[in-house]
């Protein structure tokens, strides 16, 4: 059983004031016996010195009668037993006895009070006497006579002493007992005053423990005042610091939320302890895979061989790739306090996916470039060699040259465009621009290409529109696709440019009745060097790089660029622009 403060208290100060009482009870009792039979010891001494004066002032007789007389007169005033003795032993006289008893009384001599008596003046003695049957103090002195010395001794029963020190202890238990009854009630008083503020800071600290908010009011003076502040003090460090603790996990809940790289904790039994909304988008989970096993989650032999050890491993980067087609480069770092891992996923696809398409590219470009350098050169030094007699041969294999580095031009200059549109350095001064002078232009410069093929190009849509776009730009979009048109729509086809008006944009769709493309190429023509035809392309003086230019040039001015088949065949390019007339409300 646990005992309450004031419990406690009370039982101690009980204690303490019981053992008090009980110790100086006992104490007075040990000291008030042998003080009390002092007293009566004292007193008797007194009583036989009187007896033995009024002994010598007596004049009559020293007869057994006479003497027995006296003693019985002196022994009912001094309410003691009287003896007189003659020194030689003989009882003279005895207030309990009768004459006859007197003279048949046996001889005193041997009695210790009667020797120390006769040897010293006076003399004390405690001891059992046959004659009354009970224990007794004597006291006797020496008396002179004429007649003769002896001795004058008065008794008490103890009996009476006993007695008054019985009703002392009396007393003293009373006492005692009274002493006890006021401590109790004082206890009670004081274990209440005392265990009152402890009981109140009891009850405030569980108030605490439970995470109650709460001050604890106090007398501010003493050891409880400073129990007190000190409680509320730690209460105030403890709420500010699970308000860091808290501040610094939603920092920390943010940080993970708002991240772009999947980050995932595990125990040391490689089980998840921790999912940012990154990696389950990553893993393709809809609900936390907390608790699982990783090998569950993320199906990697090499990070699973890692793991599996018993030892801690990293921090150490690995790529692999994830189901949900994805390509992670993978840091494991290891938590040393818990023995477990951190596992952060960044997203390395696209950067990926770039670096292929660099690598294409300048496979691409160094490819492109080669034909007709080698063409050059060997022409050229054919001609330096002067293996070549023949002027009109000559002429040919210059004409050859020329149109080579023609193409070469051509090819250097759509490179050094799309790497301007590309870094942001093409210089693009988007305006207002009528789309009409633009067209008629292209138009115009196609129109000689298009005779040759002996095919038309026609516009229809009607009134005029502006568009936000930057003119140079969107002339230049316009005689690729027209370009791309006319080349690759054979003899007598038609070609066709239509304008029309989305809710805020224009369109623009360049059309031709040639052989259309497969839709498996439709996604892909935009993309550099991508052609249909390779061959074809380039006997047709075509860089791949057009489209690619369009798309670029088209995306810069804020529009959209697609491919479509054109009914009954033929393809449908077209892109849309910003409409710079702004509708009635603005
Ligand atoms: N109007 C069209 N009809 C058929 N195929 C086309 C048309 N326009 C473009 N193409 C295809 O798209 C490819 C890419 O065009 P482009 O980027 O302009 O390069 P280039 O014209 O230099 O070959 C062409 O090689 C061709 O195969
Ligand atoms: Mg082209």
């Amino acid at each position: 059983m646990v005992l309450g403060v004031r419990s406690r208290l009370f039982l101690l100060s009980f204690v303490l004031v019981a053992i008090a009482s009980l110790s100086s009870s006992v104490y007075l009792e040990r000291k008030l016996r042998p003080m009390l039979e002092r007293t009566v010891e004292v007193e008797l001494l007194r009583h036989a010195r009187m007896v033995r004066e009024t002994l010598i002032a007596r004049t009559g007789d020293h007869t057994v009668e006479e003497l027995n007389r006296l003693a019985d007169r002196l022994g009912n005033a001094v309410a003691s037993r009287v003896t007189l003795i003659r020194n030689d032993g003989t009882v003279l006289g005895d207030s309990n006895l009768s004459e006859a008893e007197v003279r048949a009384a046996e001889n005193h001599a041997s009695r210790p009070e009667v020797i120390a008596a006769l040897a010293s003046g006076a003399g004390s003695a405690r001891r059992y006497s046959a004659t009354l049957r009970t224990e007794m103090l004597y006291v006797a002195v020496r008396y002179e006579l004429r007649s003769g010395a002896g001795v004058a001794r008065v008794a008490l029963p103890l009996i009476e002493v006993e007695a008054l020190v019985r009703r002392l202890r009396l007393f003293v238990a009373v006492a005692g007992l009274i002493g006890l009854v006021v401590a109790t009630f004082v206890s009670v008083m004081a274990a209440n005053l005392f265990a009152r503020p402890f009981r109140s800071l009891v009850d405030k600290a569980r108030a605490l423990a439970r995470g109650e908010r709460t001050r604890i009011e106090v007398a501010p003076a003493g050891e409880i005042g400073h129990l007190a502040g000190s409680i509320n003090r730690i209460s105030e460090d403890l709420e500010q610091a699970v308000r860091a603790l808290a501040d610094e996990r939603d920092r920390f809940h943010t940080v993970l939320e708002a991240m772009a790289d999947a980050v995932i904790t595990l125990d040391s039994a490689n089980r998840v302890t921790l999912a940012n909304p990154m990696a389950m988008e990553f893993l393709g989970l809809r609900v936390p895979p907390v608790e699982r096993p990783l090998k569950e989650i993320i199906r990697s032999s090499e990070l699973e061989r890692l793991l599996d050890g018993d030892e801690p491993v990293g921090p150490i980067s690995l790529e692999f790739d994830l189901p949900v087609a994805r390509r992670v480069l993978t840091r494991i770092t290891p938590m040393r306090a818990t023995g477990g891992h951190i596992i952060v996923m960044h997203d390395v696809s696209e950067m990926r996916r770039l670096e292929t398409i660099r690598r294409d590219f300048v496979a691409n470009v160094s490819h492109e470039l080669r034909t007709p350098i080698s063409v050059i050169l060997a022409n050229s030094e054919t001609l330096a060699d002067g293996g070549v007699p023949d002027t009109d041969q000559a002429a040919r294999f210059l004409a050859s040259i020329h149109s080579n580095a023609e193409r070469l031009s051509r090819l250097i200059a759509d490179l050094l465009d799309l790497s301007k549109i590309e870094a942001g350095r093409y210089p693009l001064a988007l305006r207002p621009t009528e789309i009409e002078p633009e067209l008629r232009k292209a138009i115009e410069a196609m129109l000689g290409p298009a005779r040759m093929k002996r095919q038309t190009i026609e516009s229809s849509g009607g009134e005029s529109r502006t568009v936000v776009a930057d003119p140079t730009a969107l002339e230049q979009v316009l005689l690729n696709l027209l370009d791309n048109a006319v080349k690759y729509t054979p003899e007598g086809g038609r070609i066709e440019v239509r304008l029309g008006t989305l809710d805020d944009a224009v369109r623009v769709e360049v059309v031709d009745d040639g052989p259309g493309i497969e839709p498996r190429h439709c996604s892909r023509l935009f993309e550099r060097f991508y052609r249909v035809d390779p061959g074809r392309s380039r006997e047709l003086g075509g860089t791949g790089l057009g489209l690619a230019i369009v798309k670029h040039l088209v995306e810069s001015m804020g529009g959209h660029v697609g491919v479509e088949a054109a009914s009954p065949h033929g393809s449908r390019f077209w892109f849309t622009l910003q409409s710079a007339i702004r509708s009635d409300s603005e």
